[in-house]
């Protein structure tokens, strides 16, 4: 087994690269499904995630080749299967965007049932229900794949979402590229990597307009050439860092960003008292200048503050003077961390989508754990923060999404390295 140790209390300082962006890149490799020709993925970030949808498009029969560290090559031709039920596939999240991408390439689609991070359920009954409505039936197979089909080429319609569903909106998108006629998706998801996604559809000769918007409207076509696409940087490895940088009272330039994905995030840290300065492709968090303050956070859908930072900054509102109130909105679940914050000495008390942290005690070290992805971002950050050497477990949580973490860490003035190490208690093994 691998984990983090860190020893805290140091002030990060420098500049920090973005890697490209997890979840545009979860969606974008499987939308190669769709393509008829070869395509070149640039900017890919060296995570799990993509390995494993990688390998999952080769066992398929697709062939996948990394060129460099950032960039791929998927000739998905040799696909022949409509059937993706490995253990890879239910080892992530995403591998249920393949449901959309065969759907789309050959209106029958078996999917395993899809893993990722645990908080809470998460349903998929608007994906089943968009594609219901382009005419898809689905039924659940030995309680543990779905088979989603329909004898004739997917129809277009008008689907209303009763939640700006990012899963969704991007499922149905990838159904609806190749389907007959005008598919229209209202209430739809604007996180970034959803316009990303219809930007790579749409340079390969697919017709969506207003992906970004509530109201997406899809054509459907017959034909999806290659390309060579560079995707965006990733907002929520971005938004850790400037996190970090606040939550340790250090000063970094967060460079190849997107500032304008970072606003929720940036409005934030200003109100508490961070300068930032905003560059073409960077922003500088400087939490040197003055004391910070609390404040309260609701997570919403984009553009509203991400959920996936609410772990990473409520660790920030543990190191600020008087009381802070997060209010989760999205998940259901997503305050597992605290039991382990708690653990450093945070003053952390849930009651349902609300977490009440009295901030400004000093936080200690103690092992703990990475319940999810984000939890585990969240984890590092308070060791970075606390007094002592902290160390943190479960780090193929943390592997799935975030490049090269250490070595970003330790170039800003960390003290953190990962270490192997006998697992005797089986609690570690990767839960999907
Ligand atoms: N929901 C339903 N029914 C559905 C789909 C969603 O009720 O059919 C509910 C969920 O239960 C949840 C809410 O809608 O309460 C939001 O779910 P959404 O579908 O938007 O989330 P997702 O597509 O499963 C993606 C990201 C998550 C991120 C959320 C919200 C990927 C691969 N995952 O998940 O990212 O938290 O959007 O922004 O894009 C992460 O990166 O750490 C991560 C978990």
């Amino acid at each position: 087994m691998e984990k983090f140790v860190i020893n805290g209390g140091r002030a990060l300082d420098g500049d920090v690269a973005i890697s490209g962006a997890k979840n545009a890149a979860v969606a974008i490799i499987p939308a190669v499904v769709l393509c008829d020709e070869p395509c070149r993925i640039e900017n890919i970030p060296n995570i799990s995630d993509v390995t494993l949808i990688g390998r999952i498009l080769q066992e398929m029969g697709a062939e996948v080749k990394r060129i460099n560290k950032s960039t791929l090559y998927i000739d998905p031709k040799g696909i022949e299967t409509t059937s993706a039920t490995s253990d890879l596939v239910r080892g992530m999240r995403a591998s249920y965007y393949l449901l959309g991408a065969l759907l789309g390439r050959s209106h029958s689609a078996r999917v395993c049932l899809p893993g990722g991070c645990n908080f809470g359920a998460r349903p998929i009954d608007l994906h089943l229900k968009g594609f219901a409505a382009m005419g898809a039936r689905h039924e659940l197979v030995n309680g543990a794949i779905i088979d989603v089909h329909s004898d004739y080429r997917l129809k277009g319609n008008h689907i209303y979402l009763d939640f700006a569903s990012v899963g969704a909106t991007i499922n149905i998108m990838l159904a609806a590229v190749k389907a007959e006629g005008q598919t229209i998706i209202e209430n739809a998801a604007k996180e970034p990597h959803i316009v990303d996604l219809a930007n790579f559809l749409n340079s390969m000769g697919a017709q969506i307009r207003g992906a970004g918007t509530d109201t997406i409207k899809i054509r459907g076509v017959d034909f999806l050439h290659g390309v060579s696409y560079s995707i965006i940087p990733d907002q929520i490895e971005a938004g850790t860092y400037m996190c970090a940088a606040a939550a340790t009272r250090g000063r970094v330039l967060v460079k190849n960003v997107t500032p304008k994905h970072l606003e929720s995030i940036t409005a934030k840290l200003r109100e508490i008292g961070c300068e930032i300065k905003e560059f073409d492709e960077a922003v500088l968090v400087d939490a040197t200048k003055r004391p910070l303050t609390r404040c309260n956070v609701k997570t919403m859908p984009h553009p509203g503050f991400p959920t996936d930072c609410q772990p990473q900054f409520a660790v920030l509102l543990t190191t600020v003077e008087g009381t802070s109130i997060i209010n989760e909105s999205v998940w259901d679940n997503r305050y597992q961390y605290v039991s382990e914050l708690t653990l450093m000495g945070a003053h952390i008390s849930v009651e349902g989508r609300l977490a009440i942290i009295e901030g400004g005690s000093r936080l200690s070290a103690a092992p703990v754990k990475a319940s999810d992805l984000r939890a585990g971002a969240a984890m590092i950050i308070a060791g970075l923060c606390a007094d002592g050497t902290t160390e943190v477990s479960s780090i193929q949580y943390i592997e799935r999404g975030y490049e090269d973490i250490v070595e970003k860490l330790t170039n800003l003035g960390a003290d953190i390295r990962k270490v192997y190490y006998e697992d005797h208690s089986g609690e570690n093994s990767l839960r999907a």
